[in-house]
Order: structure tokens, then sequence, then C-alpha cells
């Protein structure tokens, strides 16, 4: 959606709050031993008290309140009877409606001990997608924020997932602008409008090129298999820079 009113931004600010509340939540009461199912039973409480609905589930009939992705699950992890264990790197994606407004948001976390190379892939994750976001700016190019960050994952000796991209939001889960690129992409010559409502989900990896299917119709994989983080705001494009409303409060 494109942004024009404040109440049109207080509401999105509301969902954006709820769902990265939820995320931190669940990041917070994981632990070894739990299974996704029961990470999910938690975030899905959390979303109905607060009078919100899950995106992935409404949209798509996606079969949980949330997507968690375990180690070689990259993305759209199905939550189950998967136990957590020492070492995972765990993905937890929330996307949520309330009053018509949608957010989306997501984070790689780590459980306990993490190898370093490890933290290091999952801070440089989090780096990329600020990257990605300082490029978000009225008049811009959308081919800007995967560029910036093609430039700091190639500096670094990352790869980047090329076939999941960023995506417009706000009034539905995914909308215009389809297909926003984390990755170099010259032939895209759209341009950010001011207010426009976008995620930026760079998928950072040390060696994973391309998310391929599973057998369960839901769950992606990398290929080649290597770690992969995802880090992924909520943000609105202004003339002074992106707004994030995806921010626990
Ligand atoms: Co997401
Ligand atoms: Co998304």
């Amino acid at each position: 959606m494109t942004i024009t009113r404040q109440d049109e931004l207080d509401g999105l600010k509301e969902i954006g709050r709820v769902v990265a509340n939820t995320m931190q939540a669940m990041a917070q009461a994981m632990e070894p031993g739990m299974t996704t199912a029961e990470l999910d039973e938690i975030g899905a409480a959390i979303l109905e008290r607060e009078g919100a609905v899950s995106a992935p589930q409404f949209t798509y009939d996606f079969p949980g309140a949330t997507c968690i992705s375990v180690n070689e699950e990259i993305a759209h992890g199905i939550p189950g009877t998967r136990v957590i264990a020492a070492g995972d790197l765990v993905n937890i994606d929330v996307s949520a409606s309330k009053d018509g407004y949608f957010a989306d948001t997501g984070a790689t976390f780590r459980v306990p001990p993490v190898r370093p190379a490890l933290d290091r892939l999952c801070r440089d994750g989090w780096r990329a997608m600020q990257i990605g976001i300082a490029q978000v700016r009225n008049g811009r190019p959308l081919a800007g924020i995967g560029a910036a960050i093609g430039k700091f994952a190639q500096a670094r000796n990352y790869t980047l997932i090329r076939n999941l991209a960023s995506h417009g939001t706000g009034r539905a889960l995914h909308e215009y602008p389809a297909e926003i690129a984390t990755w170099p992409n010259r032939r895209d010559r759209r341009r950010i409008d001011r207010g426009l409502v976008l995620t930026v989900e760079p998928f950072l990896s040390t060696g994973g090129l391309w998310a391929t299917d599973g057998t369960d119709g839901w769950t992606l994989y990398s290929e080649p298999r290597a770690p992969v983080v995802q880090y992924e705001h909520t943000v609105v494009a202004t003339d002074r820079g992106a707004i994030v409303v995806t921010l626990p409060g």
C-alpha cells in the first residue's frame, strides 16, 4: 500500500508492534527440548490476545500461526514435532493483520552454544537488512536495495538466496511491488514512491544460492545446502528515509 494519511501509519505501526512483540516473545521462550509446534502456540496466543490474525494462515491456509525454520530449512517451515536443539539456527517469521493492516517481520535466532562462524553470519545478516533499509527513500530506485546488499555480501564472501524476494505489504501480506530483489538486479526500473510500504528481508548465506521446495508443499531449503539467515522489517518510504514499523513496544 501507499500511505497518505496519519491514521494509516498508526494502523500499520500497531500491527508492526504486535508482530515484533510476538517474534521477540517466541525467541525469549525458545529453549532446547521444545518443539516448534510449542513455540508456535506461544506466538498464536499472543496474536489472539492482541486481536491480530496470522497472515499466512489467513492468506494461504498455512498450517501454523508463524513460520519456524530450523537449520537446513530456510523459510516457510511448518511448526510441528521437530525438537529444537542446542546449537540450532532458528528462523521465526511472524506476519499478521489487525484492523485491515498487515505487517511482516522475521529474524534468525541462535540456540546456544553456537559456532562463531554462525554468530558472524547472524550479525552480518542483520547488517545486510539495515543496509537495504538505508536505500529506502522517496524517489530512489527499488533496485538500489539489492545493489547495496549485494555489494556488502560480496565484500564479505557471502552469498544471497536469489529467489526469495522482498515485497510490498500493508493491506495484504503480499502486494505491489512484488519481487523486490535483495540481490543485484539491473533490470528493475521501478521507483520507490512516497508512503510505499514494503519489506526488506535479505537471505544471507555462506554458500546457498537458491531456495528449493521440499516434500511438504511449504518448507524451503537452501541449494546448495549451507547455513542461511534472514532478517526482515516492514518499512514505509518517506522523503527522509525509511520508517521501520515492525519494532517491539
Ligand atoms: Co516474513
Ligand atoms: Co515477507
